[in-house]
């Protein structure tokens, strides 16, 4: 009795061996960096930056990709990182709103939100100066959205439908649509006169 091995001790001893056998070591470049963690494969990449390597500023909402709280860019261009496997970008340049400012200036679409009041609480807007950072890139590539009148047209209209319709998949529970869309209007303004 005294040397027996009780269920528990068994069912700890399985569970050690499943944990280590199906976690992999993975490299994901973050804001430039590399860093190097070991997850399981299931793991999306929202958990990977929030719970594993600490970088809060991308937001949990839903977690079924219907809020866009978590976007974030890969090679430019932006996910929901909800819905997306960490292991599926090992290689990929993630940008995550820690990494939009440079030298110590905010990006100008981070100004530009503090400039209209595009916030106020503040919980979709990492989500939203993402999207719409790799939503003006998309707009500036002539990728035309589900409201564009003329897809064929050499160059297409900025307008505030454009805006709403390209940005509806970022929610935003506090309303601050119209300083968000004012935002968003400087920025590809300020990039049209450059
Ligand atoms: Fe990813 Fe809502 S948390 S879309
Ligand atoms: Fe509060 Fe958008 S600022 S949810």
């Amino acid at each position: 009795m005294g040397n027996s091995t009780s269920a528990l001790d068994l069912a700890r001893g399985a569970e050690n061996v499943v944990s280590s056998a199906s976690t992999i070591q993975i490299t994901l470049r973050i804001n430039g960096a590399p860093h190097t963690l070991r997850i399981e494969p299931r793991v999306s990449l929202l958990d990977a930056l929030r719970e594993y390597l600490d970088l809060t500023g991308t937001k949990k909402g839903c977690n079924q990709g219907a809020c866009g709280a978590c976007t974030v860019l890969a090679n430019g261009q932006r996910i929901v990182s909800c819905l997306a496997l960490a292991v599926q970008y090992e290689g990929a340049e993630i940008t995550t709103i820690e990494g939009l400012a440079a030298d110590g200036a905010m990006h100008p679409m981070q100004a530009a939100f503090v400039e209209h009041d595009g916030f106020q609480c503040g919980y979709c807007t990492p989500g939203q100066i993402c999207s719409a950072v790799g939503m003006l890139k998309e707009f500036n590539s002539g990728f035309p959205s589900a409201v564009t009148k003329d897809v064929s047209a050499a160059s297409m209209e900025f307008s505030d439908e454009e805006i709403k319709e390209r940005m509806s998949g970022n929610l935003c529970r506090c309303g601050a649509y119209v300083g968000i869309c004012a935002a968003i209007r400087e920025v590809f303004q300020a990039e049209v006169t450059q």
